[in-house]
């Protein structure tokens, strides 16, 4: 079968880090550095909901930096104390939100259900959807991996008709590799993507080809290359390294090569 040459996409997360004067900063340094690398790789970050407005400003809508945000809530508007719909995003100019983080199933309570919502509702704003998936050391252990992948992507795409899973991008992030400095084998990352491939053929046909699928986990600078050259690694979900322009930007040119 021919390879399909999918851009790759880096995303950087920045988690709960950064007032919005420290985020201008950092996002006004990653613009700044990507000047030769401007249309080869796609590259988003995703500041925290406070400094969103302000890093909009900082990135200026075609420049080579998109905006995403780190969650959503699946219900447009009424009373849910601390929430933040897609039309929200929307009007903070964000092109991409993460769903379905680790962090956020683990710490939040979040469910493969309420990932599915949150997809719905950022697609009917135009939102693209980031959708992490990703097993525990214990999951690991127990031989569980791609049982656990497997429902996740399945019941996080759900019902999606094949022609709107094109703007969908999934990370696999194993919990195990997140913030540890523990990451992923190049080779136990393409393993988990080439079964989530093949997921999303079952789901979308040869629109399986143009889905992005991150890895996640620990993506450094010296090690962001390798995994990026496996044939199924479409790119990288950072936190750490994000927060540094000069490790960000390193992990971006290594999708380069
Ligand atoms: P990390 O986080 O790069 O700090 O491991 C990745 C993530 O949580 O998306």
């Amino acid at each position: 079968m021919a390879t399909v040459a999918r851009r790759k996409f880096v995303c950087g997360n920045w988690k709960m880090h950064k007032t919005a004067g420290e985020a201008i900063g950092l996002a006004t340094e990653i613009v700044a550095g990507l000047a030769d690398v401007r249309g080869k790789v796609q590259v988003a970050v995703a500041p925290p909901f406070t400094a969103l407005h302000a890093v909009a400003q900082a990135l200026t809508r075609g420049g080579p930096v998109e905006l995403a945000a780190q969650d959503v809530h699946w219900e447009k508007q009424g009373a849910f104390t601390g929430a933040v719909s897609a039309g929200m995003l929307a009007d903070a100019c964000c092109t991409h939100c993460i769903v379905g983080h680790s962090e956020r199933r683990q710490l939040f309570g979040e469910t493969d259900e309420t990932v599915r919502k949150k997809v719905g509702a950022l697609l009917q704003a135009n939102i693209r959807p980031i959708v992490c998936v990703g097993e525990t050391l214990a999951e690991r252990e127990a031989n569980r991996t791609l049982e656990v992948v497997d429902r996740q992507v399945r019941a996080g795409l759900a019902g999606l008709p094949a022609e709107v899973l094109a703007a969908i991008t999934v990370a696999y992030e194993p919990v195990w590799a997140i913030g540890t400095g523990k990451t992923a084998t190049a080779a136990q990352a393409q393993e988990v993507h080439a079964a989530v491939r093949k997921i999303l053929r079952e789901l979308g046909g040869v629109i399986a080809d143009q889905i992005r699928i991150q890895y996640g986990g620990s993506v450094k600078p010296d090690n962001a290359a390798e995994l990026m050259s496996q044939p199924d690694v479409d790119g990288a979900l950072v936190g750490g390294a994000s927060l540094k322009a000069s490790d960000f930007l390193a992990i971006v040119k290594g999708a380069l090569r």
